[in-house]
């Protein structure tokens, strides 16, 4: 089994290593790319091919893992050169997953990556006619789990449970800048926790830390709500609203 990689940082390195202790061949391109990428690739011994072409021509299965604002232009330009599987693991919205599915057509599956992915913890939910193509990679060491044959359904769970996820972060935000201003900081963290348990003081800390001054949640933000004004009886303001917390500096 061949997997190829377009873009190798955090996801398609971490991803590879469970690969590779299982038999698995990957290869990417680190052609035009940054100094930490090369190093990934060259640290995994990664078959290291001339251009993403290249690497598109010659995998089992093709995985896009690179930016969001590149992933319908990759998926427009390599997508549609492999003759097998090419999923998509960027968090984009489900309106660009379904721009990329109808370039790259029926080979097309959509992808989303829940739980961290440096811990060996994380499952990859799929959706598309063709998850099963890619579901082989459970023997390969991958947590996998198909949730439907249409695409889009993994790319719309994303964005549920990131409304959830930034919700929670945004209002930890703003009640502990309240709670600072009322020099009430340490207390409201010993309550809270009588009621949300001992993880409580490590988890809402760390929300908090990764949300501040995050101004690509803020733009995330922006896409849910551009993909929530086709639905009617939601209430929008709010969850736009929520984009102003990750402005905040702590
Ligand atoms: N990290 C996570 O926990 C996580 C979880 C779920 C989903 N995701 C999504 O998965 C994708 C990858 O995340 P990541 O954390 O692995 O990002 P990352 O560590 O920043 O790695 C991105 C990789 O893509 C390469 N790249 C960027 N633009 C490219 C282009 N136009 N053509 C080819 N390669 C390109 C980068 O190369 P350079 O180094 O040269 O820029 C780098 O190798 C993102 O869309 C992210 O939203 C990440």
């Amino acid at each position: 089994m061949i997997v190829g990689f377009i873009g190798f940082g955090t996801v398609s390195s971490s991803l590879s290593k469970i690969l590779i202790e299982n038999g698995c061949e990957i290869i990417s391109s680190s052609n035009g790319r940054s100094l930490k990428t090369k190093e990934l690739i060259k640290k995994l011994k990664v078959n290291d091919l001339n251009n993403f072409n290249e690497v598109a021509k010659n995998c089992d299965i093709l995985i896009s893992a690179n930016t969001p604002s590149k992933a319908v232009d990759i998926g427009k330009n390599y997508g549609s050169l492999t003759n097998n599987i090419f999923l998509d693991l960027n968090n984009i919205s489900p309106t660009s997953t379904n721009e990329i599915g109808s370039m790259v057509g029926e080979n097309f599956v959509d992808g989303a990556i829940v739980g961290n992915v440096n811990n060996n913890k994380s499952v990859i939910y799929l959706s598309g006619e063709k998850a099963d193509k890619i579901a082989i990679l459970k023997d390969y060491g991958l947590s996998i789990k198909i949730i439907s044959n249409r695409i889009g359904d993994a790319s719309k769970l994303k964005v549920l449970r990131s409304i959830y996820t930034k919700g929670v972060s945004a209002l930890l935000i703003e009640t502990f800048e309240i709670a600072k201003q009322l020099n009430l900081e340490d207390e409201l963290l010993n309550i809270l926790v009588i009621t949300e348990g001992d993880n409580f003081r490590n988890s809402s800390k760390s929300r908090i830390e990764n949300s501040v001054n995050q101004l690509r949640k803020y733009g995330e933000v922006e896409e849910i709500v551009d993909f929530l004004k086709q639905f009617e009886n939601v209430n929008i303001e709010f969850i736009d609203s929520m984009k102003n917390s990750f402005k905040r500096k702590f």
